[in-house]
């Protein structure tokens, strides 16, 4: 057994958090160890689960005392195993699963203080019951922990119109390595003093501290939405479609999805009650969602009007509209189920990456040629945030290769993509973050001044390196 998780130590944290915050069983404590993609398997030997600030900070000033290695954990939805301890049992993880309040909703100065476990959907669902619009969504909702949602700053489906997690963030309250509480839990639009600390520790993952609670920006409620799913025959009519929602009402888009006929296929096949609106399967595949706080804005019409033109016009080859909130959650579940659906057909590895929006047209087509020259039959299966720039370039193993050896490709496959990615500027993780899977990539995409930084920042927030080693910096 490692040395610093002695049977003291966990009776230590016992004594802080008492029987009811830790797990030590390891039929308790695999679950936690390993990521949603089943691409790492950890082992740890307990998993704390602190029921407030005080007694996490406490844990934390016994891990630095004693050296432990900590590993936070919010709803475990990392898509770069950023939340798995390592594998030799040396790293304690600590879960903020029951820092789960929301402590105050403000629809005046529209803000909501909320702890780090409450799940994104929880939290969504407070801040509509006080009648105001947490305006964050991704695929992982259900699960995902504002913590982790703000720890590896979340892009999701409304980027294009409100950002990413962190452009909502006013105030956060953090754990640092040493123990020692930082509450910055102000929420204020202006507060120009000094260095922003809350934007180092957003996208940190976890590296430098654990945010425990955070103050978040709202917006008004929307009185009107509208969504359509439109078939196209290819990106560069999604392109097109967009240029013209935006030339209408640039300010009424929430979210402009792309997906591929291959993506909607696996969904259809894989995901019980999925259904196509649409009179005929097509290549390419826009979700548009238009949202207004005004009364009586028109949206409906002007959807109408921009799809008749491009019907008209055949840069849509169909489109349906969605009649009610049934429809409405229909059409998305063709999109959110996207990641569930290829994990179902097989092995695939992911690309999160992001272009100039006008380059993703040029970026899908290269990619796709890129990755079917390396290996003959391999599946692309493009889809994602087109309204941002930021494609989830997935490919899923040829049909009948075998899924270890696919995996094995990783490397290779990525690195195929990121050199298109490269040619048109883009990010090599646009919202997923670094985690586990990607620090190799670093020295390459951000070496030099700014990875010396970063490295300085880390040394100088965290000296003794406790905070999820091996995550983020390689
Ligand atoms: C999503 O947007 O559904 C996820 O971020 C995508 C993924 O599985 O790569
Ligand atoms: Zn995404």
């Amino acid at each position: 057994m490692p040395d610093t998780v002695t049977p003291s130590v966990l009776d230590s944290i016992r004594a802080i958090v008492g029987d009811r915050g830790l797990l030590t069983d390891p039929s308790d404590t695999a679950p936690y160890s390993e990521d949603w993609r089943r691409l790492y398997r950890g082992r740890t030997q307990a998993v704390v689960r602190p029921g407030s600030t005080e007694e996490l900070a406490a844990v934390v000033r016994l891990c630095a005392r004693t050296g432990t290695a900590i590993v936070p954990q919010g709803g475990n939805t990392s898509m770069v195993g950023g939340a798995v301890p390592a594998e030799d049992g040396s790293e304690i993880i600590i879960s903020t699963a029951r820092l789960n309040r929301v402590r105050a909703i403000d629809p005046v100065d529209l803000t909501m203080t909320i702890e780090s476990g409450v799940t994104l959907k929880a939290a969504q669902l407070a801040a509509a019951e006080a009648g105001c619009l947490l305006p964050l969504s991704i695929s992982s909702e259900g699960s995902a922990q504002i913590g982790g949602v703000l720890a590896v700053n979340a892009g999701g489906n409304n980027t294009v119109r409100y950002g990413n997690a962190r452009d909502l963030v006013l105030g956060l309250e953090v754990v640092l390595p040493d123990g020692e509480i930082w509450n910055g839990l102000r929420r204020l639009r202006k507060d120009n003093t000094g260095y922003c600390l809350r934007q180092l520790f957003v996208g940190s993952e976890g590296t430098l501290g654990i945010i425990t609670a955070s103050v978040l920006k709202l917006a008004p409620a929307p009185r009107e939405i509208a969504v359509a799913l439109c078939g196209v025959a290819t990106v560069d009519a999604a392109l097109s479609l967009f240029t013209r929602f935006q030339a209408h009402d640039a300010a009424s888009i929430s979210a402009f999805e792309l997906m591929s006929g291959l993506g909607i296929e696996f969904v259809l096949k894989h995901i019980p009650g999925a259904t196509l609106p649409l009179e005929s399967p097509a290549p390419f595949y826009v979700l548009v969602e238009l949202a207004t706080p005004r009364p009586n804005a028109g949206l409906r019409a002007m959807l109408e009007s921009v799809l008749e033109d491009a019907l008209g016009e055949s840069i849509v080859l169909d489109a349906a509209i969605a009649e009610s909130d049934a429809q409405r959650a229909a059409i998305w579940k063709l999109r959110e189920e996207h990641s569930e659906a290829q994990k179902r057909e097989g092995a695939s590895v992911k690309n999160d990456v992001s272009v100039p929006v006008s380059k993703v047209p040029a970026f899908i087509h290269e990619a796709t040629a890129a990755c079917a020259a390396l290996i003959p039959g391999v599946r692309a299966v493009p889809f994602g945030h087109m309204g941002d720039g930021n494609i989830h370039f997935n490919l899923e193993q040829p049909v009948d290769a075998d899924p270890k050896w696919f995996l094995e490709q990783d490397h290779p496959i990525m690195d195929t993509v990121n050199e298109v990615v490269r040619k048109y500027d883009g990010s090599f993780s646009a919202e997923h973050g670094i985690g586990k899977l990607k620090p190799y990539m670093m020295p390459d995409w951000r070496g030099g001044a700014e990875l010396a930084l970063m490295q300085r920042i880390k040394a100088a927030i965290d000296p003794a390196g406790i905070m999820n080693p091996g995550k983020v910096l390689p």
